[in-house]
């Protein structure tokens, strides 16, 4: 397995591309289910639940070549199996994505339940609730969800909360139901209107993706698309607590600066200048880190994808903050590891008290999440000393070759082999 070793040094200086957004291109890449014919999606993210997902399509019948940034799915005239097995599922959550569109196109979809994980239970009954009252038959057995329906028909679907993945496979499947749709209360993350806008090419009618309530007029059959995917705002996000911690002066291209709103107006409270700078956004940090409180809110608040981030900057600040996780009940899964760093971090609840340090020293540390793993790594670039990141696979998730990113700017950072870790 592999390691990332992280020696504290200097400021950060230079230019750092952002990726297409991981979140946004696993909905995309579930919804070509959703049509016959080849579809190519530009700016994917060279990822490890990119790699799944294509694993995942394979598995239900369709050809998908991954050539990062380029994917191509091809759906083949033979049958699909419209099942996902346990083995792909529990490898990714967001694999449920698969359940809306399957049951649309096919009329039957088997998806085994994806169970909870490090951060928390999440459940998937808003998913279940909305085929159910898109016409879908539901049933749970053998820890598997079989949802059936000769054909979906559009309705009112009310969220109890607004849940990313849920609207996203309701939105996929609502677009093939017969008849119009509306969504209320639903998530308004960028990847949402980046679905929304992909649902319009294949042919659907959605309005209103990216706020509270959504229309949308079904289609009886879907075209194939060609789409190049947004940037990653927490990718852009991450780098800029990057240059918050270590200091300096980094210009990201591709940062998608509004989506990323409420977290750029935190990191400009604890003294980064961030501005845009032609098409890209210049991130510096020179003088003290000021202490911010913080509170993770559903889009467009602060978003929980940020908070383990924004924690390894808030160690090192001036005065003590307070940052509340109010959508993930287990999400301080990095607070520990930051303690052995050297970090005076106390968690009650779901609210983390962070008295800013001088210093952070650097450990062998590890992490059970993509984002708290981020949250060390970015620690580590101001740490005294060597910072061993256990576990990379996290990181792999949804960070693209992080390290040669980071040491382009400047960081010492690299990849080594960890044969030394235990599970
Ligand atoms: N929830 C329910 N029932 C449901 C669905 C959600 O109770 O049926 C609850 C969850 O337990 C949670 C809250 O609603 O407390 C919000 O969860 P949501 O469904 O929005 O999360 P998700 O769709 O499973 C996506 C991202 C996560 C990100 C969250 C919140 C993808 C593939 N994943 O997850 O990304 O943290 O939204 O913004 O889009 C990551 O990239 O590191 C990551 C975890």
């Amino acid at each position: 397995m592999d390691a990332i070793r992280i020696r504290g040094n200097g400021p950060l200086k230079g230019t750092l591309h952002v990726s297409g957004a991981k979140n946004a291109a696993l909905p995309i890449l579930c919804a070509t289910l959703l049509s016959e014919g080849e579809s190519h999606l530009r700016n994917v993210p060279g990822l490890r639940d990119i790699n799944t997902t294509a694993a995942l399509l394979r598995f239900l019948g369709r050809e998908v070549e991954v050539n990062c940034p380029d994917v191509k799915v091809l759906a083949p005239s033979s049958p699909v199996r419209p099942e996902a097995p346990y083995e792909l599922v529990r490898q990714m959550r967001a694999s449920v994505l698969v359940l809306g569109p399957l049951v649309a196109r096919y009329g039957r979809a088997k998806v085994s339940l994806p169970g909870g994980c490090a951060i928390g239970e999440r459940p998937v009954d808003q998913h279940l609730k909305g085929l159910e009252a898109l016409g879908a038959k539901i049933t749970v057995k053998h820890g598997y969800v079989v949802a059936e329906a000769k054909r979906l028909v559009g309705a009112e679907i009310v969220f109890d909360m607004p849940t990313v993945t849920g609207t996203e496979n309701l939105m996929m499947a609502a677009a093939l139901a017969r008849g119009r749709s509306t969504l209320v209360n639903c998530a308004r993350e960028p990847e949402i209107e980046e679905l929304g806008r992909v649902l319009n090419k294949m042919g659907a009618e959605v309005q209103g993706a990216g706020t509270h309530t959504m229309h949308i007029v079904g289609k009886s059959e879907l075209e194939p698309f060609d789409h190049a995917i947004i940037a990653d705002r927490i990718e852009a996000g991450t780098f800029m607590t990057a240059v918050g911690v270590a200091g300096g002066d980094v210009l990201l291209e591709n940062a998608p600066l509004e989506d990323l709103a409420a977290a750029v107006g935190k990191l400009r409270q604890a003294g980064l200048q961030i501005e845009r700078d032609g098409e890209a956004v210049r991130v510096v940090r020179e003088g003290p880190i000021r202490a911010v409180d913080v509170k993770t809110e559903p889009h467009p608040g602060f978003p929980t994808d940020m908070q383990a981030q924004f924690m390894a900057l808030m160690c090192l600040a001036e005065g003590t903050s307070q940052l509340t996780e109010t959508i993930f009940e287990n999400r301080f899964m990095h607070v520990p590891e930051l303690r052995r760093m050297g970090a005076n971090v106390s968690t009650h609840n779901q609210v983390a008290l962070v008295r800013g340090v001088p210093k952070l020293s650097g450990a062998s540390v590890m992490a059970t999440d993509l984002r708290a793993s981020a949250s060390l790594v970015v620690a580590g670039l101001r740490a005294e000393g060597e910072t061993i990141v256990r576990r990379v696979y996290h990181l792999d998730r949804g960070y693209e070759r992080i390290e040669e990113k980071l040491r382009a700017v400047g960081a010492d950072i690299e990849r080594i082999a960890d044969d030394g870790d235990i599970d």
